[in-house]
C-alpha cells in the first residue's frame, strides 16, 4: 500500500516543531545497504538459531564442537556490514541534526549512521567496530575494511582441515589475547548489560526529547525496545517508519526507511534537504 501522504504532512509538522528529537533504529534502517535484519523473511535468526547464536556461550560450544558453522555464521553477519555503506535513510537521519537537536539511539553496530554523518550516536548494543576488554573497557578500533578481511578468512574456515585454526586466524583481530589481557567486539549479545556509556545517555535522552522517529525495529527486544515507549510517557510524540504496523506510535508510515525518511526530511524542512 502507498504511504499515507496525510500522516506524511503530519509527521512533517511534528519534525518541524521539534527542539529535541530522538532517532530509534533497528536493523530495518540498513536492511536497504544490505545488511538481513534478524526476524524477516531470510533475517539472520530464521537462519542461524539465537538459541545457538546469540549468547557468548552458545558461540563458544559452538566453536568447539562445530567450527566450520560459527564460521559460516560469522562470515553472514561481518561481511555485509564490511561490504556496506550508508543508505538514503541513514543519510536523510543524518541531515536532521542540521535542523533540530537530534540523538540517534541505534541498536545496530555496523557503525553506518556515522559513517553517513550523524554525530550524536548512542550505539545501545555496542559495536562491531569497537574491540574492548571481558568488561567492556576500549582497546582498540576496527577499520571497515579489517571486517572484509575477516570475512575473506572467514569464508575458508568454513569447510576443509583444521577449520578450528583456521577460524580463530579469521578472529585474530577481534577474539583473542592482547597487551590489556584478552579482547573481545564490544557487542551486546544476550544476557549482556547494555552498552555504556551510551545506554546511559539514551535513557536521558528519551526523557528529554519531544518527537522519537522510531526506524526498522520489530521493539521486540528489551531494554532497548522501551525506550520510545519512556520518550511517549514523558509526553513525546511518536512516529514510526516500518512497513509493517508497529506496535505503539502516533503515526504509522508506512514503507522502506530509504523511501519514506528522505521524503519526510524533504517535507519538514524543504527540497535542498534531499539525501
Ligand atoms: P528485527 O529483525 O526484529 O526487525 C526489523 C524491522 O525492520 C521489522 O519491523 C521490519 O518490518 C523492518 N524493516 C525491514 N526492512 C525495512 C526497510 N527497508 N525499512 C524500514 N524498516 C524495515 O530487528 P531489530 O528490531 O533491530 O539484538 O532487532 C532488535 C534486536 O534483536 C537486535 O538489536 C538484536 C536482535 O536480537 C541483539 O542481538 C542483542
Amino acid at each position: 500500500m502507498a504511504l499515507n501522504l496525510d500522516s506524511l504532512a503530519q509527521a512533517a509538522e511534528r519534525l518541524r516543531a521539534s527542539r529535541r528529537l530522538v532517532v530509534f533504529t533497528g536493523a530495518g534502517v540498513s536492511a536497504e545497504s544490505g545488511i538481513p535484519t534478524f526476524r524477516d523473511d531470510n533475517g539472520f535468526w530464521q537462519r542461524f538459531p539465537p538459541e545457538q547464536f546469540a549468547h557468548w556461550n552458545g558461540l563458544l560450544r559452538t566453536a568447539v564442537a562445530r567450527p566450520g558453522t560459527l564460521a559460516e555464521f560469522l562470515q553472514a553477519v561481518i561481511e555485509p556490514i564490511a561490504m556496506a555503506q550508508p543508505n538514503p535513510a541513514h543519510r536523510a537521519i543524518a541531515l536532521l541534526e542540521k535542523h533540530v537537536t537530534t540523538s540517534v539511539i541505534t541498536q545496530n553496530v555496523d557503525g553506518l549512521h556515522q559513517d553517513a554523518g550523524s554525530v550524536r550516536v548512542r550505539e545501545v548494543h555496542g559495536s562491531f567496530f569497537k574491540i574492548v576488554t571481558p568488561r567492556g573497557r576500549p582497546i582498540h578500533r576496527l577499520r571497515r575494511e579489517d571486517l572484509r578481511t575477516m570475512a575473506d578468512r572467514l569464508r575458508g574456515a568454513r569447510t576443509g582441515m583444521f577449520k578450528l585454526a583456521r577460524l580463530l586466524w579469521a578472529l585474530r583481530p577481534m577474539v583473542g589475547p592482547c597487551w590489556r589481557g584478552i579482547k573481545r567486539p564490544g557487542i551486546v549479545l544476550f544476557g549482556d548489560a547494555m552498552a555504556e556509556p551510551d545506554w546511559s545517555w539514551a535513557w536521558k535522552d528519551v526523557t528529554c526529547c519531544d518527537v522519537v522517529l522510531v526506524v526498522g525495529t520489530s521493539g521486540l527486544i528489551d531494554p532497548a525496545a522501551a525506550l520510545p515507549g519512556v520518550a511517549r510517557q514523558n509526553g513525546a510524540f511518536v512516529i514510526s517508519v516500518d512497513p509493517q504496523e508497529p506496535g505503539t506510535s502516533h503515526v504509522w508510515l508506512r514503507g522502506q526507511a530509504g523511501d519514506v525518511l528522505p521524503r519526510l526530511v524533504t517535507a519538514a524542512f524543504g527540497s535542498g534537504n534531499s539525501a
